[in-house]
C-alpha cells in the first residue's frame, strides 16, 4: 500500500490516480469513498452536518479502508493525518506514506483558484488565505513531517511527482 498525505493542493488525487495506473493498483480517494458512502459531498457534509461529523466519518473511513484494501494507491484530505489516531493508523498499515509538501506560495496560488468548494477555506477572502495556510500548515507539519518519505512538489506536474 502507499498513501498519498498533504496539505489541500497539495495534488494528492491527481498524483495517486497516475501511480495507480502505472503499478496496476487500484486507486481510492478517501474523500470520494466518503462521498459515496455517505451519499453527500464533503461541502454538503460539512454544511449539513459539521466538521466534526465529517471527522469521525473520516476516522470510520480511513480504519475501513485501511483494514480491508490492503494493495491500493490511497489518498487521504488534507485534515485526515491530523486528528486522533488517524496517522498512528496509516503509519501502521505501510511504510509507503508519502508527504507531498509544496510552499505557502505554491498552495496559495492553486488554492486561490479553488476556494469555493474546499469547506476548510472557502469563508475565506482571498486576502486573507496566505495567512491562514501559514498557521494551518504549521500546526498540520507536525503530522506531515512523521511520513517516511517527502516529495518537494513545486514547480512539477502531478506526472513529474508520480515518476518520483
Ligand atoms: C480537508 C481537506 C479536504 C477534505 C475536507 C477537509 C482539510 O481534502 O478532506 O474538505 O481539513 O484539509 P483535500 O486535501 O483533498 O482537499
Amino acid at each position: 500500500m502507499i498513501v498519498l498525505i498533504g496539505y489541500m493542493g497539495s495534488g494528492k488525487s491527481a498524483v495517486g490516480e497516475i501511480v495507480s495506473k502505472e503499478n496496476g493498483k487500484v486507486f481510492v480517494d478517501l474523500d470520494q469513498y466518503i462521498e459515496q458512502q455517505e451519499k453527500m459531498s464533503i461541502p454538503e457534509i460539512f454544511e449539513n452536518k459539521g466538521e466534526i461529523y465529517f471527522r469521525k466519518k473520516e476516522y470510520f473511513y480511513l480504519k475501513e479502508v485501511l483494514e480491508t484494501q490492503k494493495d491500493i494507491v490511497l489518498s487521504v484530505g488534507g485534515g485526515t493525518p491530523c486528528y486522533g489516531e488517524n496517522m498512528k493508523l496509516i503509519t501502521e498499515a505501510t511504510p509507503h506514506v508519502f508527504y507531498l509538501k509544496a510552499t505557502i506560495e505554491t498552495l496559495l496560488e492553486r488554492l486561490l483558484k479553488e476556494k469555493d468548494h474546499r469547506p476548510m477555506i472557502s469563508h475565506l477572502e482571498d486576502s486573507e488565505l496566505a495567512e491562514f495556510i501559514r498557521k494551518h500548515l504549521f500546526e498540520r507539519n507536525f503530522y506531515y513531517l512523521q511520513s517516511r518519505h517527502k516529495i518537494n512538489v513545486d514547480d512539477l506536474s502531478a506526472a513529474e511527482v508520480a515518476e518520483k
